[in-house]
């Protein structure tokens, strides 16, 4: 008996750590306080569910002197695939599933059935806005540079002027949108009106390397683990469970392209307004949501991450424009220079920047067979590029000629190895490190392994 008790106390404590989760047939989304899943989005996160709660902008003793940041957009529509699996699937979806609670058949809540009954996609969400900017986007970006500009107002004044700043996205509506949001933290109210943006050159090798690499483009799309993943046993329970809760029992098993359009609705209906209640988040367990976080980690592990392992190489060096931009601005003591300089683009130059940095490496490689041993694993998507994800970079001017350098990742230190974990590096330590991105020519190596 006394054993009974202590290995229960010892199960409550291993979950409230964040270990795998054992899925409740019962679960009731709508009424659970918490909703820990939403911290489980993957890249469909919201930015306020990983942020750090406050820059400590005196971790250096020296004084700050330049900023520098790319960040990704903020929250937005879904995109051309995600909306082609939307208008494929959703009626249908819908309509068996209130047609099953109507039989006795799913295992719902009564607040949960209610908010799903009264489920409709929304009729203005079209292929024509794929992918735009939306409110809950705006006010993240937004109040990321409001945050940042509180913690270094001497460096981030309110007042635009076009010898200060430097403002560059690439061409899309969302990144766009997302530095006039930026602007307007930082200017206040419609501030962006005043703002001179950079042109954005063709190709855009700056922001987007990536799609002007053949060497990879031929080795991008490898997603044997995932699929792989989403034959094994952990997917294939969660999508037994996930159709059992909704009605769908025997032969009728949902198909797991199904889940997956469940699971974006429910992600992208829930960050567009997080206090709201999502309805078909109710589809899911938060144990249904590790393995589907899980599912999307192997994806940009093989795509933006350590997993090819192969071509480590060419991943540092793609994202070589964007960082020997970051090193000679540092280095830079040429009184001219715009002191601070805003990037907006997309989570690939972050994933490429941190790969390059070595930031969230050490994990086991992630694989289709190892869900359960990768609890605690570094890589987690809906940590290191949520919506809004950012990179900023703080140089501190020291009287002894060696500066600081600030790495803060979605507001939390960064440390890069050979670093300190506050995120601070020496300027020298930095620039040596990275010494083979200085003064070159990137076109001549982005695109190599070598
Ligand atoms: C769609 O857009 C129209 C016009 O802007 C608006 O009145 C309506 O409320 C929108 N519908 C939904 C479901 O948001
Ligand atoms: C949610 O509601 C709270 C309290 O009313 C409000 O302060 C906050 O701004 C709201 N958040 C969003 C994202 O709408
Ligand atoms: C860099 O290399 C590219 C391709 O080899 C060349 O077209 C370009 O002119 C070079 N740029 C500079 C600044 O030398």
């Amino acid at each position: 008996m006394l054993k009974g008790i202590v290995l229960l106390l010892t199960f409550s404590f291993a979950l409230t750590n964040g270990s795998v989760s054992v899925h409740n047939p019962f679960y009731c989304y709508a009424d659970d306080p918490i909703k820990p899943q939403h911290g489980m989005f993957s890249t469909t996160s919201a930015y306020e569910t990983t942020r750090g709660d406050s820059v400590d902008a005196g971790v250096s003793s020296c004084t700050p002197s330049k900023f520098w940041l790319i960040t990704r957009h903020g929250t937005r529509l879904p995109s051309l695939s995600d909306l082609t699996l939307i208008f494929r699937h959703n009626e249908n979806l819908h309509s068996d599933i209130v047609r099953n609670f109507e039989s006795g058949r799913t295992s719902l809540c009564a607040s949960d059935i209610n908010l799903i009954k009264e489920w409709k996609f929304d009729p203005n969400i079209t292929f024509e806005n794929e992918q735009f900017l939306t409110v809950s986007g705006w006010n993240e970006a937004r109040q990321v540079a409001e945050r940042y500009q509180s913690a270094f107002p001497s460096l981030l004044p309110s007042t635009y002027s076009r010898d200060t700043y430097f403002f560059r996205s690439t061409a899309t509506q969302r990144t766009i949108g997302t530095l006039h949001a930026f602007a307007d933290g930082l200017f206040g109210f419609n501030g962006h009106e005043q703002v001179e943006f950079e042109d954005i050159a063709q190709p855009d090798v700056l922001l987007r390397p990536y799609q002007f690499c053949p060497l990879y483009d031929e080795i991008a799309n490898i997603r044997a683990e995932q699929n792989a993943f989403v034959e094994g046993p952990e997917y294939q329970e969660m999508i037994v469970q996930v159709s059992q809760k909704l009605g769908f029992h025997g032969s009728h098993v949902l198909r797991a392209e199904e889940i997956q359009t469940l699971s974006i609705l429910c992600r992208f209906e829930q960050i567009w307004d997080m206090n709201a209640t999502s309805p078909l988040c109710a589809a899911f367990s938060i144990a249904n949501f590790q393995v589907m976080e899980y599912w999307s980690d192997l994806y940009y592990y093989y795509r933006w991450g350590y997993g090819q392992r192969n071509y480590r190489r060419l991943f540092e060096n793609l994202p070589c424009h964007l960082i020997q931009d970051m090193l000679h601005f540092i280095r830079s003591e040429d009184a001219n220079d715009n002191r601070v300089r805003i990037f907006g683009a997309h989570l690939p130059s972050l994933y490429l920047t941190l790969v390059s940095f070595g930031a969230f490496d050490g994990d086991a490689p992630l694989n289709r067979h190892n869900f359960a041993q990768q609890t605690f694993r570094m890589w987690k998507s809906s940590n290191i590029t949520p919506m809004a994800a950012n990179l900023a970079v703080i140089r501190y001017d020291c009287e002894d000629g060696d500066n600081d350098v600030l790495f803060l990742h979605n507001e939390k230190p960064l440390q890069i190895p050979g670093c300190q974990p506050n995120g601070l590096c020496k300027q020298s330590f930095l620039l040596e490190k990275f010494s083979r991105f200085l003064d070159i020519n990137c076109s001549n190596l982005y695109c190599t392994n070598a």
